[in-house]
């Protein structure tokens, strides 16, 4: 049996639900790109909101870390990763967590104790030396030479505001003799896992309020944690990992030693892919967001597969991405929904890239006699595509810079130009979940059930996508939209507006829902209990909000764009004045 349905059988003999892994991209949480931890999808529950799945939950959470992609090549760092958790809402705390933690570890995995220390938090102005975890752990027979008390890295929080509080971390020894005291700094010990004592919220201004419940919530990454226990000191030599570097490496006829950068780049960067295009976001490589990431995501893998003299013009990144997709198709039903979008969005962008990709390392090759100046690497992602990450990386291997300074007052000169995305998007970052994004919510509802009436009740939401600025809308249809079509949409929703209809908000089961004809996106993502959103008598959809409370408050709607997106699949973006 392997790591994660060890972990889940535990939990749940241990009175947890295991919960499904949420999206790779928030719903709700316009604020960051990515989950990049599994306790992100639940901060609502932390911070004391009812789950309706009870107090005790486990999951493997799919999770996206891309800010320091330049460092992915190395043996432990991914950009996507599964992470394992068990949380308590008010329910258990310190004592059932660490027993539960060491009980796992030693009983379940195996562990030696001797190969275990931990750390606990230490204290501060703010919040006390963690006693409590302390005396657990000696009474379950760690050593207190293996008990550090620490404040760096004992506190947990996602960002800079939210649920937070102390934790205690897990570390193994990865080399044989074990040292009798635990030296944070000695890198054979690595944590595993890291149970963190939810008890405070941080707001804004770094004031810290004690939040309504104790809560836990525990992480363990799936990726470090086997190949620890395989007793590997590379993950991707890990059995997760492996049979991916072994087909690399029969593609491109060369050995893992020797080439390990280039192919654990490969390796990574088109899982990660795999992953974000399967999301039922429908996220499409761009020049924004996570469309961006997708695309830098795509076209370092194959600048790398490149490097090992891979032919671009075969099929390889398709073997790649199959062999993941099946590894991992039963534990994530979308990658066996849209195996073939995924297919298909990275040979369409390998195409793209691959046709100004020679021409683009010859430029650079011309210009790489010095520093590479910001109208130079805006010519390069102008017409070459080259992401300016890739532009840094070539003059990283060539000991040159870049001006990114100037490269980005480029773009922004550019951007402005076509009105297209404000430059701050271009950093990744987005807008907040505010007003605005919430009428755009609330007109996302409309616009779903408009296309029903207008264009065939056979239309379904494909995906969703919000900004201040505007919402996109996929959906499935069979044909382009005919002016009469779009116009008459926009009328209907334009006139449920204006007929200021109630939004109400009802929990109920999952079962009386659909039969009352809510429309929902993927049914099996949504707990027994659910809370369906109706906009008068036009609309009524599983959803977790937020929304307006009228209709009268989303202005003016306005199509500003129909096309395709994907096969069947059309896509509108529109605006509320
Ligand atoms: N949220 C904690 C972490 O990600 C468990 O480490």
């Amino acid at each position: 049996m392997n790591l994660k349905d060890m972990y889940i059988n535990f939990f749940v003999s241990k009175g947890h639900k295991q919960i499904p892994s949420a999206p790779v991209v928030p719903e709700n949480d316009p604020s960051v790109l990515f989950n990049t931890a599994g306790m992100q999808p639940l901060i609502p529950y932390l911070m004391g909101e009812s789950h309706p799945y009870g107090t005790r939950l486990c999951d493997y959470q799919k999770c996206v870390r891309t800010n320091d992609l330049e460092s992915i090549g190395d043996t432990t760092h991914h950009t996507f990763f599964e992470m394992l958790g068990n949380w308590s809402l008010g329910d258990y705390f310190k004592d059932e967590s660490i027993s539960w933690s060491f009980e796992f570890l030693t009983k379940v995995l195996n562990i030696p104790v001797n190969k275990l220390a931990v750390t606990v938090f230490a204290g501060d102005d703010n919040v006390p030396f963690d006693e409590v975890s302390y005396n657990k752990w000696l009474s379950l027979g760690i050593k207190e030479s293996r008990i550090a008390k620490t404040v760096k890295d004992n506190f947990w929080i996602a960002g800079e505001s939210g649920p937070c509080g102390p934790d205690t971390e897990i570390f193994y020894y990865k080399g044989e003799n074990v040292p009798e005291m635990f030296d944070t700094e000695d890198d054979m010990w690595v944590e595993i896992w890291n149970n963190v004592f939810m008890q405070y919220y941080k707001d804004k201004d770094g004031k810290v309020t004690e939040l309504p419940k104790k809560n836990v919530d525990t992480g363990m990454g799936v990726e470090r944690t086997t190949a620890i226990l395989e007793g590997v000191n590379d993950n991707y030599k890990s059995s997760l990992w492996k049979d991916v570097i072994e087909l690399i490496s029969k593609i491109s006829n060369l050995p893992y030693e020797g080439n390990e950068l280039s192919m654990r780049v490969i390796a990574d960067h088109i899982r990660t892919a795999v992953f974000i295009s399967a999301d039922p976001a429908g996220i499409k490589p761009s020049n924004t967001d996570q469309g961006y990431i997708l695309r830098r995501l795509i076209r370092r893998a194959i600048r790398h597969a490149k490097k090992l003299n891979i032919d671009i013009n075969s099929n390889f990144e398709e073997q790649i991405a199959k062999l993941i997709l099946d590894k991992y198709k039963s534990y994530y039903k979308e990658l066996e929904d849209n195996y073939n979008v995924v297919l298909d969005v990275l040979k369409n962008e390998k195409i793209k890239f691959n046709r100004t990709l020679e021409k683009g390392l010859r430029e650079f090759e011309k210009v790489a006699s010095k520093d590479i100046d910001g109208l130079t690497a805006f010519h390069l992602f102008d017409t070459y595509g080259f992401p300016i990450e890739l532009t840094i990386e070539l003059a990283n291997e060539r000991n040159l810079k870049v001006d990114t300074e100037g490269f980005k007052a480029k773009f922004k000169e550019h951007q402005e130009l076509s009105r297209t995305a404000s430059a701050g998007k271009f950093k990744g970052g987005l807008a907040g979940n505010g007003e605005i994004e919430t009428r755009y919510h609330t007109a996302t509802h409309l616009l779903n059930a408009a296309l029903k009436v207008v264009v065939s009740k056979d239309v379904h939401q494909k995906g969703s996508n919000i900004t201040s600025e505007r919402m996109r809308f996929d959906f499935s249809c069979d044909h382009k939209l005919t002016e009469e079509e779009k116009q008459k949409t926009e009328e209907l929703v334009n006139k449920w507006i204006s007929e200021g209809l109630d939004v109400r908000c009802d929990e109920m089961k999952k079962e009386d829902a659909i039969k009352s004809g809510a429309e929902c996106m993927f049914i099996e993502k949504y707990p027994d209990i659910v809370t369906v959103y109706s906009i008068g008598d036009v609309s009524k959809e599983l959803c977790g909000g937020p929304h307006v409370k009228n209709t009268s408050e989303l202005g003016h709607f306005k199509i500003t764009k129909e096309e395709a997106s994907s096969a069947g699949v059309r896509r509108i973006k529109a605006v509320l004045e």
